[in-house]
């Protein structure tokens, strides 16, 4: 499965305890579109603050989800599976770093109090189980930080340049993570790629 995001697909049941992806995806367009609003610099640079203490939190929500994934994986495909949780966490702790350190360069502050973390994330954190279950999470996050990202960049377009290259760094990463997720999850649960079990 390549990393087109068709509606429907992964579509996660609420029983899960995850948003639709509708849902999470609705909300990043609102914030965009509310945004677009404004032409002046400052009101543009408040936007794209927001927009980037959004993905900080989206990233560390991801850090923290990969890292509880690395230490809870077990079972025949383990092994080699949660040293790529443990990269994916790592990694994703860079890109916070970038992105805090983005926020810093456009004088804003980036925001790394734990208490609403989640809701400021567009992803979700969901502690999963079973390694097949970590996995598709794992995949639906980042799908969800796929399209996110995308969004980001085409709202920044030329306005901020240094941002957006920042950002396609990020998506581009991401996109390598979904590419491994999809892989590992053929490899764990063959067939249950393209209509994940729900519940
Ligand atoms: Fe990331
Ligand atoms: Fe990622």
């Amino acid at each position: 499965m390549g990393l087109a995001t068709r509606a429907g697909e992964l579509q996660v049941s609420s029983t899960a305890g995850l948003s639709s992806i509708e849902a999470l995806r609705a909300r990043a367009r609102e914030q965009i579109e509310d945004g677009a609003v404004t032409r002046t610099y400052s009101a543009d640079r408040q936007t794209v603050l927001r927009l980037l203490n959004e993905a900080l939190a989206t990233e560390l929500v991801c850090t923290l989800r990969y890292r509880r994934h690395y230490f809870m994986a077990n079972g025949v495909h383990a092994e080699a599976i949660k040293e790529e949780f443990r990269t994916h966490a790592q990694e994703e702790l860079e890109h916070a770093d970038r992105i805090a350190a983005r926020i810093v360069q456009l004088d804003g502050e980036p925001n790394f109090d734990p208490k609403g973390l989640e809701t400021r994330s567009h992803a979700e954190y969901v502690a999963a189980t079973s390694l097949t279950d970590m996995i598709r999470e794992d995949l639906v996050a980042e799908r969800i930080a796929i399209d996110s990202y995308k969004e980001m960049v085409d709202y920044i377009g030329a306005h901020d340049p240094t941002t957006r290259r920042l950002l396609e760094d990020i998506l581009a990463k991401e996109e390598e993570h979904a590419e491994e997720l999809a892989s590992m999850l053929t490899a764990v649960a063959p067939g249950r790629t393209e209509k994940p079990a729900r519940g």
